[in-house]
């Protein structure tokens, strides 16, 4: 009997990575899922997914509780690690303007934290498995149009960070994926954002899932198009 795919989604109580989990859970994968703090809407979803659905806490930018989720999972295998959380903190402001802490906790949670998160569970996932984050196109230093300033600087970092990781592993064959989903409508994104999170995240999984088996780094769009640094 094949075994189910397992897929580990960080930073799923709302939003995009709720609908991750949603659609990984539809998809037929073994879930597990995170949050800081009990969230109803993944708890809905774990009624409606019972055997898919596991919840689990954690809080990427504490070092200890990324390390007990570690010891919690075990050695389990992760087929596709998925690092969806992140903040926007100052978004109209400028480096004159902007409060200092808010830049370094979008640094922390935003680029830092995710690649420890990286770190901490890479060991897990299999030759042909996945190792995705959420960045962003305000990410891109190529296509930079001069808004979210502070955001999209974190979301640099997070690119040359993930960059930086992949130079690290030569010759390893699983796909490592700097993620665009698109401007998206969430507490983050706003209600101006142009798409639904119905028009986002079932494309982003379905381009994350065709690059199983294809070594290497890529910036990409939720469509799977390369996307310029
Ligand atoms: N929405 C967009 O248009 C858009 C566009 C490009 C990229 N993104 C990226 O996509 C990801 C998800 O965005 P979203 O729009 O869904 O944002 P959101 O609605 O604000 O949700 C953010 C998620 O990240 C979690 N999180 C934040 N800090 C965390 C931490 N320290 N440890 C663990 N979890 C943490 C939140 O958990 P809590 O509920 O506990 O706060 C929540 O589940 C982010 O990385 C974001 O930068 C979003």
């Amino acid at each position: 009997m094949a075994t189910r795919k397992t897929a580990l989604i960080i930073g799923a109580s709302r939003g995009l990575g709720l609908a991750l989990a949603e659609e990984y859970c539809g998809r037929d994968y073994q879930v597990t899922a995170t949050v800081r703090a009990p969230s109803k809407a993944l708890d809905d979803l774990a009624a409606r997914f019972p055997v898919s659905l596991e919840i689990e806490t954690v809080d990427t930018t504490e070092p200890a509780s990324v390390k007990a989720l570690k010891q919690r999972l075990g050695n389990r295998i992760i087929d596709t690690l998925l690092v969806n959380a992140g903040i926007c903190l100052a978004r109209e402001n400028t480096p004159i303007d902007a409060d200092v802490n808010d830049f370094v906790a979008m640094m922390v949670t935003n680029a830092l934290s995710p690649m420890r998160v990286v770190e901490t569970f890479e060991d897990q996932v299999p030759p042909r498995g996945i190792i995705a984050v959420m960045s962003s196109e305000l990410g891109s230093i190529a296509a930079n149009r001069g808004f979210w300033e502070l955001y999209s600087a974190s979301k640099a970092a997070l690119n040359m960070l993930m960059k930086c990781f992949s130079q690290r592993h030569p010759g390893d064959p699983r796909a490592m994926l700097l993620i665009a989903p698109g401007w998206v409508r969430t507490e983050m994104g706003g209600s101006q954002a142009i798409l639904s999170i119905e028009e986002s995240i079932p494309a982003v999984v379905t381009a994350v899932e065709a690059r199983a088996g294809k070594p290497g780094l890529k910036f990409m769009s939720r469509h799977g198009d390369s996307l310029p640094w």
